[in-house]
């Protein structure tokens, strides 16, 4: 509802030139130390998921954890960890996406998804798309399909949503917030 994303926003602080000069960084900690806002927000995502009938929920480290960990357990279904590369034991895919200065990679156990999975990909924040899209690489390497992306926020002057819409084959991408 209009009321929710109002507490939402209301709960999200600006913090100028982080983490360097000319960046205004987006911070959800005010957001999670809130009971009221954070329930409002996992409630949000978990109806996504089921809307889109969603089997399995990825959430990408670090910040995507927090979020989607809450939102597998509300919506009843597993949750699946994509994690920067070298933290998991198990055979996994990897994935390498481009930053603004080189390049980083994400891994996942590949035993986590499979054929007949329906997995959302869920995440703090969309900028440029290219976690989110690495991410959807590893799900289709695996054989899953992708349900769709929910993020809590767009910045929608980094075009990621152009970006991954280009690789989403008509699955949904939701974002309750667009600053
Ligand atoms: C941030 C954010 C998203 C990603 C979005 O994560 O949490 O995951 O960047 O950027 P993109 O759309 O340009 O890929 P980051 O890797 O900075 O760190 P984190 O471990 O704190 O989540
Ligand atoms: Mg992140």
């Amino acid at each position: 509802t209009e009321e929710t994303l109002r507490l939402l926003l209301s709960r999200i602080k600006d913090v100028p030139d982080y983490p360097q000069p000319g960046v205004m960084f987006k911070d959800i900690t005010p957001l999670l130390a809130d009971p009221a806002a954070f329930g409002a927000l996992t409630d949000a995502l978990a109806g996504l998921c089921s809307t889109y009938g969603a089997t399995k929920i990825v959430g990408l480290e670090a910040r995507g954890f927090i979020l989607a960990a809450p939102v597998a357990v509300q919506a009843g279904v597993g949750f699946v960890p994509v994690r920067k590369a070298g933290k998991l034991p198990g055979a996994t895919l990897k994935q390498a996406y481009a930053l603004e200065y080189g390049t980083a990679e994400i891994e996942v156990h590949a035993e986590d998804l499979a054929p007949g999975d329906r997995v959302m990909v869920i995440d703090d924040v969309l900028a440029t798309g290219g976690t989110a899209e690495a991410s959807l690489e590893l799900i289709r390497r695996a054989g899953a399909e992708v349900a769709g992306v929910a993020v809590l926020m767009e910045l929608g002057f980094l075009a990621g949503r152009a970006r991954l819409e280009a690789v989403l084959g008509g699955a949904p991408l939701d974002a309750l917030i667009t600053v």
